[in-house]
């Protein structure tokens, strides 16, 4: 076992999909339900190592720019992990809770994400976020609109109870995978603070161990948020 860090929210950017699948001769929808394994076993690793928060970057506001074909597949497949392991997240305690505006989903994922979202509401163990149509610039103006309805002063309390992350910690650690380094418009006002480590792997690839390794990392590193 590795060693323990003091981290409470990990947000991870699963990016390389689509080029682990191309660099095998398959179709970039196969890397997306790759992925999803990616995803079960980090979850599980997640919960294991005590972690309160794990959020996932899972489709973008910017991703609907992508080919019909695979914007379809890809807001499916939520559907379809939680058919499969919904049973299996309430056995480990797991709180569901989707960031992102979920009205443009497709009718049958949104259905199963409130149900899922309902069903997990009093596990107290890990809660697993997922980003869905998610973007943090669309997060900040929707914040904004309803503090400005509400009459709320323009303070950073009275925004933040407005974001979708409400009530939870700013993340400790930001992963991202498939070797870009940037942050593709993700939890922008929650990651002030955040420590960043980026991994050439592909998410497909991207293993329990990696995981563990940017933990102990992440445990090295020295956070001063502006003082000494
Ligand atoms: C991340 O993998 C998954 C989503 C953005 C939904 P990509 O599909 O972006 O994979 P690459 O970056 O093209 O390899
Ligand atoms: C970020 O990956 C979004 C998700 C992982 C859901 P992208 O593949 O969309 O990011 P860019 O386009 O390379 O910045
Ligand atoms: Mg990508």
């Amino acid at each position: 076992m590795s060693q323990l860090a003091d981290i409470s929210h990990i947000a991870i950017i699963m990016d390389g999909n689509g080029r682990w699948a191309e660099r095998r001769g398959l179709s970039r929808t196969d890397g997306h339900v790759e992925g999803v394994s990616t995803v079960v076993k980090i979850v599980k690793r997640a919960a294991e190592r005590d972690v309160k928060f794990l959020t996932l970057y899972t489709f973008s506001s910017e991703n609907w720019k992508r080919p019909q074909k695979e914007v379809e597949f890809i807001l499916q497949l939520p559907k379809k992990f939680l058919f499969q392991y919904l049973p299996e997240l309430m056995k480990n305690n797991v709180k569901i809770n989707i960031l992102g505006d979920i009205r443009q989903l497709p009718y049958s994922t949104r259905e199963a994400l409130k149900h899922a979202v309902r069903k997990t509401a009093k596990n107290d163990g890990l809660q697993l976020n997922f980003a869905l149509n998610y973007g943090g610039r669309q997060e900040l103006l929707k914040a904004f609109e309803e503090m400005k309805a509400a009459g709320d002063d323009v303070t950073e309390d009275h925004l933040e109870k407005y974001l979708y992350t409400a009530g939870m910690p700013d993340p400790d650690l930001l992963i991202r995978t498939g070797g870009e380094k940037r942050l593709s418009n993700f939890l922008l006002w929650q990651m002030a603070y955040t420590e960043f480590c980026f991994s050439d792997s592909l998410w497909p690839d991207f293993s329990v161990e990696e995981f563990d390794a940017a933990i102990d990392e992440f445990a090295v590193r020295h956070r001063r948020f502006g003082g000494l």
